[in-house]
């Protein structure tokens, strides 16, 4: 029998055994590289959210490719350590925790669910690593600590600015909601918006929900479709949206459905079809503008990827490239600077739009209103702070 030594030459056989050598040292013998930053992600790349993690991803890496290209961090290369927690909130607790202690990262992205957001900025601030989520909204995430930050807007404002698109524009006085129970930025998104449209003056019909296991929304749209309301209000995640929409459609509700930022996925109109065509919801970005900044950014990400960038990978992106800006910025690379150079970011011109850290450690940011039609989402509408 042949074994992995059976080599013909006395050079081939010292080759192999360099390289068993050399592994035995790497593995053994090398210290944590020092001129490599390490950075963590956690991120949902697979589950009932992959789509969240797989675009947050696309968008930090294109960043960090870009700033290793251009010499780096004080002259050292960022090393992105990327983890994947099934979308599951105790799975999330586990790679966090791995992401610090095992692989000794120095600050944290992630997470794009607010709920997974929170499980992991308990594990960070008690262990002071600089956190930056760059999509949750609920406004608890952030209050979490002064390690944890975010650079996008919160839900207090994205549920007025649905609230005011829904009375002013849509001209609607009756909507009913939809909400997924267990979801906390579901639920508070859902109280935000129907805190403001009722001080607008409309009237919420009926305030149901759904939990996140439910594939049969048909009670509820059923009970939602006899208070005869003129659009509905779903803040929850593309998946299960894009599923209510199609029943809602058999069930022959053909009101404008609205949302906000979970509905941001490729998958939403896969999974909701003709359905959701029609529907409105805000988001963070939308890649029908004039900005140079975003013109470029779409450039770069199609060179790179092949496809258009969606919002998550659009704030993600940004939230890389302040991270970088921070670490820049401190007079040596330790977490606790990373921190508080965080806190300072003032005016950053992302392609989100213009970033500034506020004191609760959120970002104050315009929202846009994108129209659904098919694959692709029409802006129709910013709106500021
Ligand atoms: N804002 C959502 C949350 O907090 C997450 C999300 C952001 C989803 C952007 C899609 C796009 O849970």
């Amino acid at each position: 029998m042949r074994n992995v030594f059976n080599v013909k030459s006395l050079p081939g056989l010292l080759a192999n055994y360099a390289l068993v050598l050399s592994g035995f040292f790497l593995v053994q013998c090398t210290p944590k590289n020092t001129n490599e930053i390490l950075i963590g992600h956690f991120a949902s790349l697979t589950g009932t959210e992959a789509t969240f993690g797989q675009s947050t991803e696309k968008g930090i890496r294109l960043a960090v490719d870009e700033i290793n290209a251009a010499g780096g961090i004080k002259g050292k290369k960022i090393k992105l350590i990327t983890m994947d927690n099934r979308s599951q909130a105790e799975e999330t607790n586990a790679v966090v925790n791995r992401l610090i202690e095992q692989e000794k990262v120095i600050a944290l992205l992630g997470e794009v669910a607010s709920q997974r957001s929170k499980v992991g900025a308990l594990v960070a601030q008690p262990k002071k690593i600089p956190m930056i989520t760059p999509s949750s909204t609920n406004p608890d995430v952030t209050a979490i600590g002064d390690y944890i930050f975010r650079v996008c807007f919160i839900d207090p404002f994205q549920g007025t600015v649905m609230a005011k698109f829904a009375f002013d524009n849509l001209k609607v006085k009756r909507v009913a909601i939809l909400r997924e129970i267990g979801s906390d930025y579901s639920v508070g998104l859902a109280d935000f918006f129907s805190k403001k449209f009722k001080e607008l003056g409309g009237e919420i019909v009926t305030d149901l929900s759904y939990s996140n296991q439910d594939v049969d929304y048909k009670a509820q749209l059923t009970q939602i479709k006899s208070k005869k309301p003129e659009a509905i209000f779903i803040p929850g995640y593309y998946s299960q949206v894009g599923l209510i929409a199609r029943q809602a459609k058999e069930l022959g509700l053909s009101v404008p459905l609205m949302g906000g930022d979970g509905w941001d996925s490729p998958k939403l109109s896969e999974i909701g079809k003709t359905a959701v065509n029609g529907s409105y919801f805000s988001n963070h970005y939308s890649n029908d503008s004039d900005d140079p900044v975003i013109k470029d950014f779409i450039k770069r990400f199609k060179a790179k990827y092949n496809e258009m960038p969606d919002g998550l990978s659009s704030v993600a992106y940004d939230a890389a490239q302040i991270l970088a800006l921070a670490m820049e910025k401190t007079s040596e690379l330790n977490s606790k600077n990373i921190r508080d150079q965080l806190a300072l970011i003032k005016d950053f011109h992302g392609v989100t739009g213009k970033i500034s850290i506020d004191k609760d450690r959120n970002a104050q940011k315009p929202a846009v209103v994108v129209k659904v039609d098919g694959a692709t989402n029409k802006f129709v509408t910013t709106v500021n702070p």
